[in-house]
């Protein structure tokens, strides 16, 4: 398990509503961390249907969720699970923070 966090981006960059991609450090995952009326929260930028990237999609603030691109599957930002179909796995939820003017993540799996 790795405990460095990877550097997303600063602070200021990430708008309520909006969302930001980043590779982790150490396992090279694809991480997607989303601000949420200031919250903020990390997936694995993953599709569980098909692999494909969530970042594509587009996200619903009010549901709080993100839409898939490529099937319309629909995942809750806040835990990472699947709201319909075609996707019925939960999306990986990693853990995210605001420190020195920055926004960290990181792949928490062993
Ligand atoms: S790859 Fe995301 S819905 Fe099919």
């Amino acid at each position: 398990m790795s405990a460095a966090w990877t550097y997303v981006c600063a602070s200021e960059e990430l708008l309520p509503g909006e969302m930001k991609t980043a590779f982790d450090d150490v396992t090279g995952a694809p991480i997607v961390v989303f601000n949420l009326d200031g919250e903020l929260y990390a997936l694995e930028d993953q599709c569980t249907h098909e692999e494909f990237e969530l970042s594509s999609g587009s996200i619903d603030p009010v549901e709080g969720s993100i839409e898939c691109v490529l099937h319309g599957a629909r995942f809750d930002v806040r835990d990472g699970r699947a709201l319909c179909a075609p996707a019925y796995t939960a999306v990986p939820k990693f853990p995210v923070k605001r420190e020195n003017g920055g926004i960290w993540a990181r792949d928490d799996r062993d």
